[in-house]
């Protein structure tokens, strides 16, 4: 029997926010390379701060959006790379540009990592796109926060966390799109588009704490919220 299939969307803020970026990689790795004989994984690796630091200095000389995107994309290859390191044999070794490419390097890798794709597209967007690409089972969004807000919980210090969350409401939380590349948000709207469209089961948690991507890889146990049809676990 065919394995499922997970989508990853990890997070550049969880992968390089340069705290012990090189041991959390390792760990990370080795908890992905022992789901991998369970789940066929994809991996999409976001920008983080090395890409956001690219994107203010462009901008600040004057380099239109699509042209900050398309650094913002080779950040997030880059980082794609740190973590094909890691992985060593299990993962492919180069990160697929397109998903032809990611599905056709899943059949003979347990480990696909890429990064950005094409401009005005975040990397959520691309996981989310990834894993309607490849019938995903669920897609993890491993990121700096513990799961979905009811407001930015680094502005607003009365947020709370949703357990779950329907599409609609990611929807509506998602926002308006801003046009502007490098943009901070949980999920941003084409992603949740996309999300919506597909019915992906989307698992939001914390992504330096290894025991919830676990739990949520499974499909068990987490700390985070889910979100899905009518918003149930
Ligand atoms: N409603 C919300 N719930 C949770 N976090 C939110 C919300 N709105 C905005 N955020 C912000 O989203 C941030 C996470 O997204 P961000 O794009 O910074 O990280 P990432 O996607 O994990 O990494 P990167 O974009 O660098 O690859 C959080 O730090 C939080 O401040
Ligand atoms: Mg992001």
């Amino acid at each position: 029997m065919p394995k499922d299939r997970i989508v990853v969307s990890l997070g550049g803020s969880v992968l390089v926010p340069g705290e012990d970026d090189s041991e959390y990689i390792r760990n990370l790795a080795r908890l992905l390379i022992r789901l991998s004989d369970m789940y066929a994984l994809f991996v999409v690796t976001g920008g983080g701060r090395p890409a956001r630091y690219y994107i203010e200095v462009g901008r600040d000389l004057g380099m239109d959006e699509r042209a900050l995107d398309a650094m913002g994309i080779i950040l997030t290859r880059l980082n794609a790379r740190l973590l094909i390191q890691a992985l060593g044999p299990k993962a492919s070794p180069e990160p697929p540009e397109d998903y032809e490419e990611a599905r056709e390097v899943g059949e003979e890798y347990d480990i696909v990592v890429m990064g950005g794709q094409r401009v005005s597209i975040t990397t959520d967007g691309v996981a989310a796109e990834l894993a309607e690409a490849v019938e995903a089972t669920r897609l993890i969004n491993a990121t700096s926060v513990d799961g979905v807000y009811t407001a930015d919980p680094n502005i607003e210090p009365t947020a709370s966390r949703f357990d779950k969350l329907s599409y609609e409401d990611l929807i509506r939380i998602a926002g308006r799109p801003t046009g502007l590349a490098g943009p901070s948000i949980v999920i941003d709207p084409h992603a949740a588009q996309v999300i919506k469209r597909a019915r992906i089961s989307v698992y939001v948690v914390q992504g330096r704490d290894l025991k919830s991507v676990e739990g949520a890889i499974i499909g068990g146990d987490f700390v985070g919220t889910v979100i899905g049809e009518d918003g149930s676990r």
